[in-house]
């Protein structure tokens, strides 16, 4: 018998909400009808009523247009059907000997257990800013002037809510990236690295000083168009810098992963260590070169 799939995103926040949370941070909502590829383009943005039991309000960061493909590609939480995408690209050499993280081979439930999980991290990280939202209409309303005192608390997300990079248009599921804390890979010693992880780790997001990291993987069939490009100076310059506060983002890839650090170099990152890494004896065993790269505000700003 099939396993059911993951539930869908359940997140319920009125109009006005919506309206303040766009307003102040980047991100944007539109509904979506699940159940079948063809069903899974937005519907109207914003609207209410008439939502049919399949209907979903769906946050998304908007990718800057013109995409170098043209294809209208938004970045979304997770969707109930994007499984057999994610174990198709992931289970693919193409992507798989390009990775250190997620599980190999992967299988349908890891995928679904992953589906989830970032279902539930999405859920909270907008439960937030709603209840942020509704606090701030009270508050307005209990005002009689009508003129709001700003609030001190910040509009501010840890990471990246919206990691899954999609067509706008068919909801078809393009690729996948994650915005966490840096590892400190480039810190060869143990006790100093575990210290700046910890230190790193502690701090309250929107702290300026939080040295970010990311990991990205594209379904093949998109490879070789540029779109991770795109995604990635659209994340530094709408996201990152703006709205996370970020003084410095650092890269990591496979020296021989040419793809990757071309990415990263165009989008302003600099090479600036290398170590070598033992291979998984499933990924192919073996020693690889991995080169970590970084990028600091004040030079994505110049460039
Ligand atoms: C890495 C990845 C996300 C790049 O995505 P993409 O948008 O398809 O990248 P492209 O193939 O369009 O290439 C980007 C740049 O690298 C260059 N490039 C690609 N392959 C190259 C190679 N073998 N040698 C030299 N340059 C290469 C391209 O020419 C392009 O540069 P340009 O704009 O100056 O022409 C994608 O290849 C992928 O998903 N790979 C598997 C997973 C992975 O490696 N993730 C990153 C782990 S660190």
């Amino acid at each position: 018998m099939d396993e059911p799939h993951p539930p869908a995103l359940a997140l319920s926040i009125s109009p006005a909400a919506r309206a303040l949370i766009s307003q102040h941070t980047p991100f944007r909502f539109h509904e979506v009808k699940l159940g079948g590829a063809a069903s899974q383009a937005p519907t109207d943005t914003d609207a209410d009523s008439g939502r049919g039991a399949s209907t979903v309000l769906e946050p998304f960061l908007p990718l800057s247009s013109p995409s170098p493909t043209s294809l209208p590609l938004i970045l979304t939480p997770p969707r109930p059907s994007d499984p057999p995408a994610l174990v198709r690209t992931l289970n693919d050499p193409r992507v798989a000997f390009s990775l250190v993280g997620p599980p190999y081979p992967y299988t349908e439930e890891i995928a679904r257990e992953w589906v989830d999980f970032k279902r539930k991290a999405a859920e909270e990280a907008f439960a937030e800013l709603a209840q942020r939202a509704e606090e701030e209409l009270a508050r307005r309303e209990e005002n009689a002037t009508g003129v709001s005192e700003a609030s001190a608390a910040p509009w501010i997300v840890d990471g990246l809510p919206v990691g899954n990079i999609r067509r706008a248009d068919t909801g078809e599921w393009v690729g996948d990236f994650g915005l966490p804390r840096w590892n400190y890979e480039d810190t060869p010693d143990e006790v100093e690295r575990d210290q700046l992880l910890k230190e790193n780790d502690a701090k309250e997001a929107g702290e300026p000083s939080i040295i970010w990291t990311f990991g990205f993987f594209l379904n093949p069939d998109y490879h070789g168009k540029g779109i991770m490009q795109h995604v990635l100076r659209t994340v530094l310059s709408t996201y990152v810098f703006p709205f996370l506060r970020a003084d410095e983002i650092c890269g990591a890839a496979f020296t021989e992963n040419r793809a990757s650090i071309r990415t990263q170099e165009k989008c302003g990152f600099q090479a600036y260590y290398t170590f070598t890494r033992q291979i998984s004896e499933a990924r192919g065993g073996g020693i690889k070169e991995v080169t970590n790269l970084r990028l600091r505000r004040v030079e994505f700003e110049r460039a």
